[in-house]
């Protein structure tokens, strides 16, 4: 848990599985309970995240291994929490982020082969402290979300990009690997059915966020009334 009196919620899991469906309806039911939410997303975020993050998803950086692609993420994601997570958190405001710490342990460590010692002391760096609250894990077969992204992805502008471009099986790999991080974590993680029914999982996802807010961001709301 950070010390700060915002509330930090990450969204994770494969492609398609709904992170990106789910964080914009969890930001639009905080907002009409008056809280203030910051949406935001990975790699990218911040100027310098955004600027990264191009190289990243076109493949650009592929050629030069994956160590390059992991520092290149962490680098990213250090930018990201300075310039705009942690003083966001430090104002009070709700940050939703769609993939954070736990998506390079999983892309970069287990499916990129990298040893956990190297992506350990990479999430060091790059998180500094500033660790997700509360992480919901969007769970669903590889095959459906892959078949979801494909759809969404019909635009004649819109390509796979270097990740959803591998095969089924890597993707049923980081399925498991993101269910291994929430058996690790129980008390951060919390993992959601995403074949459900958007309005469902909303619900769900609510459900899990609600009681966190009482503690941390209605705090936010008395402090900002005094000033
Ligand atoms: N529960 C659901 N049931 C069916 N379709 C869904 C559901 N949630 C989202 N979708 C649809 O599936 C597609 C992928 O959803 P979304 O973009 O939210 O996934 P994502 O996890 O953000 O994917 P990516 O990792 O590729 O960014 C979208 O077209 C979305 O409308
Ligand atoms: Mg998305």
């Amino acid at each position: 848990m950070s010390a700060a009196p915002g509330l930090f919620v990450t969204f994770e899991g494969g492609e398609g599985a709904g992170k990106s469906t789910q964080i914009r309806l969890l930001a639009a039911a905080l907002r009409e309970r008056g809280l203030t939410v910051l949406m935001t997303r990975e790699p990218g975020g911040s100027k310098g995240a955004e600027a990264v993050r191009h190289v990243l998803l076109s493949g650009a950086a592929e050629a030069y291994g994956i160590r390059m692609e992991a520092i290149l993420f962490a680098a990213a994601r250090s930018d990201h929490v300075e310039q705009v997570i942690r003083p966001a958190l430090s104002k009070g405001t709700v940050v939703l982020c769609d993939r954070f710490m736990d998506s390079s342990r999983v892309y970069q460590g287990i499916t990129g082969n990298l040893e956990q010692s190297f992506i350990e002391a990479l999430e060091r760096v790059a998180v500094n402290g500033v660790v997700p609250d509360c992480t919901i894990i969007f769970d669903l077969p590889a095959a459906v979300g892959l078949e979801r992204a494909r759809k969404r992805s019909a635009g004649p502008d819109e390509q796979p990009d270097r990740f959803e471009k591998e095969e089924l099986q890597t993707h049923e790999k980081r399925r498991e690997a993101f269910l291994d991080i929430a058996e690790r974590e129980p008390l951060r993680c919390r993992v959601v059915d995403a074949t459900k029914a958007q309005e469902a999982i909303a619900a769900e996802v609510l459900a899990i966020i609600e009681p966190l807010l009482p503690i941390k961001a209605h705090g936010r709301s008395d402090a900002e009334h005094i000033s």
